[in-house]
């Protein structure tokens, strides 16, 4: 095994999109950001200098960051943010995961522009469970603001409205030939007649989740976040943001320019068509070529529309582990945690300025009622392990409040969370079940919940309220598919089970940008057990503090 050392330097860019030229937020000048390549087993240690003007961490998203939580970098869960002028060295090792995964900031609304790819090969000397393609080409699925999106959060947070969509759908950090001055940066993907393609996709996107599709060819999914999947043919697949699928796909068509194209799907935003697609092109080599000839527009791809729940629902339930799966069985801890928005009233005083939410309200979200609020003297991994009180309370409830119709109007009281720093604590070793149950308070929408320094397997989803009677006899306890984000369907819920055998502070939220920042989210305390393997390693020596 190799140790891949790199050095990730955050400084503001000039870019221009959409005929407007911004400084935006980058990592050595480059948006989207370096794409890092390893094999399983490998290490990598990236040297991270804040020369911008925020606080900043980066997240390595779905790395599961055995014993060493202190590199994780959700800021004040794992580590206190890297100051300007600050740096801080992620130092880690890729154990038994292969695929893609991704990097992002983890700090206010930076991963916008702050994110890149991170491809897993096979362990050396071992092979893809599949034919080895010819090509592999990472899909990084986006948002553009032509605001800083830093702003754009700041204001959402003094109105207490919803924040400002964004202008841009993005491929690879270009919004494609349907937006204005976009047309001749269109990300081009070149193909050789008859060759295979692994296209890595990724969801990076802040606050929506994507259809994708490329015209007239069939997508084999071959892996989604950096587990391999049982193989199987699809013309569209859907991602929530977080989540990543590689689909192999061969140019079995005749020589010309397709579409790549990736939509919204449930868009809670109302946003029209044609700024939720976004598009690049596969381009055969042979094809003819358009300087030369008649210019040929590229075949145009046919996506469901933005609320196909069906195709959606068809997508995520046809992922299957390769093989017989692992399963936990006999569960220690069953929790049941609702997942939704709320709206808060207003401080009698500030009904103005504060509260430009529906009805002078402000907006806010919760699991299991509890909005949650990160602290911001400590991070919460080093008040649990140097023992600092007062920083956060182990009381997050394992089940709501009260129980109602989650997919119904209810009544106004039920939507006012509370707020607070409430952590679930695990028991090392402890098996886990967790009923994700979306609720219909104010909207209904699809939520991709997100767990940090764990993969889990998503054993069912449906839709309704989740029926332990009924639902249980829909379990998958053989082959479920290994994921770290689970998109818990529209009116409906989702049912993941893991082992708690990563001791640390793990942040598990909705992957919405919008809804992070409203408090839909909570984390989970794991115990150390006994000895230096089952315990989280010390800190670093560098580790930033608050
Ligand atoms: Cu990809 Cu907590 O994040």
């Amino acid at each position: 095994a190799k140790t891949h050392y790199h050095d990730f330097v955050v400084q503001a860019t000039p870019v221009k999109r959409l005929c407007k030229t911004h400084n935006a937020i980058t990592v050595n000048g480059q948006f989207p950001g370096p794409t890092l390549e390893v094999n399983n087993g490998d290490t990598l240690v990236v040297n991270v200098v804040n020369r911008a003007r925020y606080n900043v961490t980066i997240h390595w998203h779905g790395i599961r960051q055995m014993r060493t939580g202190w590199a994780d970098g959700p800021e004040f869960v794992t580590q206190c943010p890297i100051r300007p002028g600050g740096s801080y060295t992620y130092r880690f090792t890729i154990e038994g995961q292969e695929g893609t995964l991704w990097w992002h900031a983890h700090s206010s609304w930076l991963r916008a522009t702050v994110y890149g790819a991170l491809i897993i090969r096979p362990r050396e000397g071992s092979s893809y469970p599949f034919t080895k393609p010819k090509r592999q080409t990472p899909i990084l699925l986006g948002e553009w603001w032509d605001a800083n999106p830093v702003d754009v959060v700041r204001e959402a947070m003094r109105t207490g409205a919803a924040p400002n969509i964004s202008d841009a759908y993005t491929i690879n950090g270009q919004p494609g030939d349907l937006y204005n001055c976009s047309s001749k940066d269109t990300v081009i993907v070149p193909v050789d007649s008859g060759e295979t393609n692994l296209l890595r996709v990724i969801n990076s996107a802040l606050n929506q989740e994507l259809f994708f599709t490329v015209a007239k060819h069939k997508l084999t999914v071959v892996a989604a976040d950096a587990s391999y999947m049982k193989p199987f043919t699809t013309s569209v697949i859907m991602l929530g943001p977080g989540q990543t699928t590689d689909v192999l796909i061969t140019a079995d068509q005749s020589p010309a320019r397709y579409y790549i194209a990736a939509r919204a799907y449930a868009s809670a935003q109302g946003a029209p068509f044609d700024n939720t697609t976004t598009t690049a092109i596969l381009e055969y080599k042979s094809a003819p070529c358009p300087a030369k000839g008649p210019s040929l527009p590229p075949v145009q791809p046919s996506l469901p529309a933005y609320n196909d729940t069906a195709t959606a629902s068809a997508f995520t339930t046809s992922l299957r582990s390769p093989s017989k799966a692992e399963v936990p069985i006999d569960i220690d801890e069953n929790l049941f945690i609702t997942v939704g928005l709320g709206l808060n009233p207003c401080p009698p005083k500030s009904r103005s300025r504060n509260c430009q939410g529906p009805n002078g309200t402000r907006f806010t979200a919760s699991m299991n009622n509890v909005s949650f609020v990160l602290p911001s003297n400590y991070s919460l991994l080093q008040s649990h392990q140097q023992g600092i009180p007062g920083v956060f309370t182990t009381d997050f409830p394992a089940a709501p409040p009260v129980k109602f119709d989650y997919t119904g109007n209810v009544s106004r009281s039920l939507w006012t969370p509370v707020r607070g720093t409430r952590l679930y604590k695990l028991k090392y070793g402890s098996k886990v079940q967790i009923v994700l149950q979306g609720t219909s308070i104010f909207t209904a929408e699809n939520h991709p919940i997100h767990l940090h320094g764990y993969d889990f397997y998503i054993i069912a989803e449906g839709f309704g309220n989740f029926d332990p009677k009924k639902d249980t006899s829909k379990f998958n306890l053989i082959d479920p598919p290994m994921r770290n984000t689970a998109s818990v369907p529209v009116r409906g819920w989702a049912v993941i089970r893991f082992v708690a055998d990563n001791p640390g502070v793990w942040l598990m939220h909705c992957h919405l940008d919008v809804h992070i920042t409203w408090g839909l989210a909570m984390a989970f305390l794991v115990e150390n057990g006994f000895g230096e393997l089952q315990s989280i390693s010390p800190p670093p020596a560098d580790l930033p503090v608050c």
